[in-house]
């Protein structure tokens, strides 16, 4: 890893392991010269950019040297408004009412390691020698306007992560009005795009399509919040890039707001893409001396494929942008109570199902919604973060200690960032919530989203919340948050300053976070809202791990999963087993398959255990003791994804360890049919010459064959079957 600067060229050289990124200033323009596999150092890169008069439609801004025009070139931060007409990485609007401004370099600095992003989440280095970070300074002579571009390098990733700051050096107030994270310039626009949508339980498809003329390529969220519709990622593939093989550009953005990422392709057949917080309905006022900064990018190139790109996604934010005690920890097998009672439950009825999880030897039990204020449905208390002694006549206090007699772990649900307009929070602070004077406020499961733009609002959950974990043994916390942003308004905020609630809220969140996570450290966090509305890399900063999605049926989840792999590490995905037929969808599939699919992810159970036969409960003991003997492959080892949900009616997958001498493989086949063609599952990741001992055959074969001919699969009967193997070096 290193950052080279050329003095005479002007060429900045990014380099980690196998990846260059290179930069060279053009008259003052900071242009995008290259992105791919690892140049060394040295070589000539003269006429990469290739400089030509156009039409008098691409205008020059350089007098007297027509070759040059902001149209054509590919630029690292381009600017509206002097001669590119592609979409900007920002926009500013001055007191004067102009949107006119002109950053060109003027100077920069290469660090050892990387700076923290001041406010915002962020990927880390753990020591200068890991990384290395170029800052770009930029400014606009006449404005004050100045932007400090940021790139960092890895020695062990092949990523870079980028982000700006804005300061306002000038005499004048200015208006912010875009302010993209990274925008990089592609020269051709061969090239497939891949984003993940969904909705409310059915999260993160894949959808990939070739780029065509125009904005090929937009997602984004409105939502005020990452959102279960889009994901903050975007993908550029080579047509012929595949799980395996193939060059692939990854974006992906660390925040958990409303954001936009698109890839547009222009008129001479280059593609720009960009990522950041959506432009749309967003505005920051910028005092003089006042500052911005932009959320980071993490942007990560692969020569192997979509595999390859997920792999390094996933281990740099499984350890450099996951944090804490857990970081590294198996992560505990628990049971959940909501889809076992819903709001329907007793101290009683708890330890019940808390004294069957410790006979099966799960770890934690978490209590769900409704043990706090009048919630015996959804219409009401969130904000009064006080235990309901109905239910629990002997306290949270009292119940965590029955489920830790019992030697399970005390877990709890909050939903903190809501109130009720059917509580005490509200009646006293009407004020409290995100809303616009004289509107309607608009309900979403009978909630308003508090305003945590605000310090007060900040200071009483931080008291309640901390009151709790002070009294109560709690070790486990799911974090939910179940509606989006509607009237975004402040009643804290001047007028000129209501277009940037959706953001101050965002980041009064992390502030909020990163306060009690570093006063509770021992508490395992999982985000959540209602299921993986916010699944992205700015709550991992915060909280290792997010509940994936409300949908808990097998077969829905195996796209669910599968499409959150293509960003996110496996130990973030928490993934349980709940009870036939399926909540959501009704279906009936096997205790065994939906194990399978659950022990994929961060293993759990949600439904009645009080309510299990002797066969079942035999099961599941099984599935536990499996579960911890492979749970250290599946939450830190290598995915190789194999058969893909999207493409067919089989899904297969399997986890490497780091010493590739442990591997377990799982397959899936959701329809049986009769009479069907025998088939081996060519695996990846192992080791072509050691030995692998496969004990449920009772029979050991070389990764060569395993690799190149492939494991025998087994005759499976019925829908929805399942079957794992776990390999073991000799
Ligand atoms: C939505 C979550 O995703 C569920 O798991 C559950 O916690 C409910 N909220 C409780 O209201």
């Amino acid at each position: 890893m290193n950052i080279y600067y050329n003095e005479n060229k002007r060429q900045f050289h990014l380099q980690s392991k196998d990846m260059s990124y290179i930069i060279q200033l053009v008259r003052g323009y900071p242009a995008h010269v290259y992105w791919g596999k690892r140049l060394e150092q040295g070589g000539n890169l003269d006429d990469i950019l290739m400089f030509q008069e156009r039409s008098s439609f691409s205008p020059n801004p350089v007098p007297d040297d027509r070759s040059i025009s902001l149209d054509t070139l590919p630029q690292e931060y381009p600017q509206y408004g002097t001669s590119d007409f592609r979409y900007p990485a920002y926009q500013v609007k001055l007191q004067d009412g102009s949107r006119i401004t002109e950053l060109l370099y003027r100077s920069h600095r290469i660090v050892r390691g990387k700076p923290a992003l001041e406010g915002l989440p962020a990927v880390y280095a753990e020591s200068e020698q890991e990384a290395m970070t170029l800052e770009l300074e930029l400014a606009d002579a006449y404005s004050g306007l100045a932007a400090v571009i940021r790139y960092t390098v890895f020695d062990a990733f092949n990523a870079i992560t980028r982000s700006v700051r804005f300061i306002n050096q000038g005499q004048q107030a200015l208006s912010l009005n875009s302010a993209m994270s990274a925008s990089v310039d592609f020269a051709d626009a061969e090239y497939d795009y891949l984003v993940l949508t969904g909705a409310w339980v059915r999260e993160r498809h894949m959808q990939r399509r070739p780029l065509t003329p125009g904005v090929a390529a937009r997602i984004e969220s409105r939502r005020g919040s990452s959102s279960h519709q889009a994901n903050p990622f975007i993908a550029l593939l080579r047509p012929d890039a595949g799980e395996e093989q193939g060059d692939v550009y990854g974006f992906s953005l660390v925040y958990s707001g409303s954001f936009a990422a698109q890839a547009e392709v222009d008129q001479f057949a280059t593609t720009r893409v960009s990522i950041g917080i959506n432009p749309f309905d967003f505005a920051w006022l910028l005092q003089p001396g006042e500052s911005f900064q932009t959320p980071e990018a993490v942007l990560v190139y692969s020569s192997e494929g979509l595999g390859g790109m997920s792999r390094t996604y996933h281990k740099l934010y499984r350890t450099r942008l996951c944090r804490g005690v857990h970081r590294d920890q198996e992560r505990p097998i628990l049971v959940n109570n909501w889809e076992a009672t819903y709001f329907d439950f007793n101290a009683d009825k708890i330890e019940a199902i808390a004294a069957e999880a410790a006979e099966l030897g799960i770890e934690l039990f978490v209590l769900d919604d409704g043990w706090f204020g009048k919630r015996d449905n959804d219409t009401t208390s969130l904000g009064d973060w006080t235990v309901d002694r109905k239910k629990l006549p002997g306290g949270l206090d009292d119940l965590a200690a029955r489920v830790n007699q019992l030697g399970l772990q005390f877990g709890l649900w909050v939903e903190p960032e809501m109130v009720s307009p059917e509580s005490e929070l509200y009646r006293r602070h009407p004020d409290w919530c995100l809303h616009v004077p004289e509107r309607r406020r608009t309900e979403a499961r009978c909630q308003l989203i508090l305003d945590y733009t605000r310090q007060d609002v900040r200071d009483y959950i931080f008291e309640a919340l901390s009151g709790i974990f002070l009294t109560v043994p709690v070790s486990y916390v799911k974090w939910d948050m179940n509606r989006n942003m509607t009237e975004i308004g402040s009643a804290a905020l001047p007028a000129e300053r209501q277009s940037e609630v959706a953001h101050r809220y965002i980041l009064g969140l992390y502030e909020l976070l990163e306060k009690l996570t570093k006063a509770f450290p021992h508490i395992l966090f999982e985000s959540c809202s209602g299921g993986g509305g916010r699944f992205d890399p700015g709550m991992l900063y915060y909280m290792p791990q997010t509940w994936t999605s409300d949908d808990t049926d097998a077969v829905e989840r195996l796209k669910i999963q599968y499409g959150t792999s293509i960003v996110y590490p496996v130990s973030t995905m928490g993934s349980h087993v709940s009870a036939v037929p399926n909540h959501q969808v009704g279906r009936v599939t096997s205790l065994t398959t939906r194990a399978d699919v659950a022990m994929s992810g961060n293993f759990g159970y949600e439904l009645d255990l009080t309510k299990l036969t002797a066969e079942e409960k035999a099961i599941m003991k099984r599935q536990v003791s499996d579960y911890k003997e492979i749970r250290g492959l599946v939450q830190s080892g290598d995915l190789y994804r194999l058969k893909s949900p999207f493409s067919g009616n089989e899904t297969a997958w399997m986890f490497v360890s780091g010493d590739k001498k442990q591997a377990v493989v799982f397959y899936f086949r959701v329809m049986a049919h009769p009479n069907a063609p025998l088939r081996r599952l060519q695996l990846r990741g192992l080791d072509t010459s050691l030995d692998y001992h496969i004990s449920c055959l009772g029979t050991s074969y070389r990764g060569d064959r395993l690799m190149q001919l492939g494991l025998n699969l087994p005759h499976l009967d019925g829908d929805y079957a399942s079957v794992w193997f776990k390999l073991d070096a000799k």
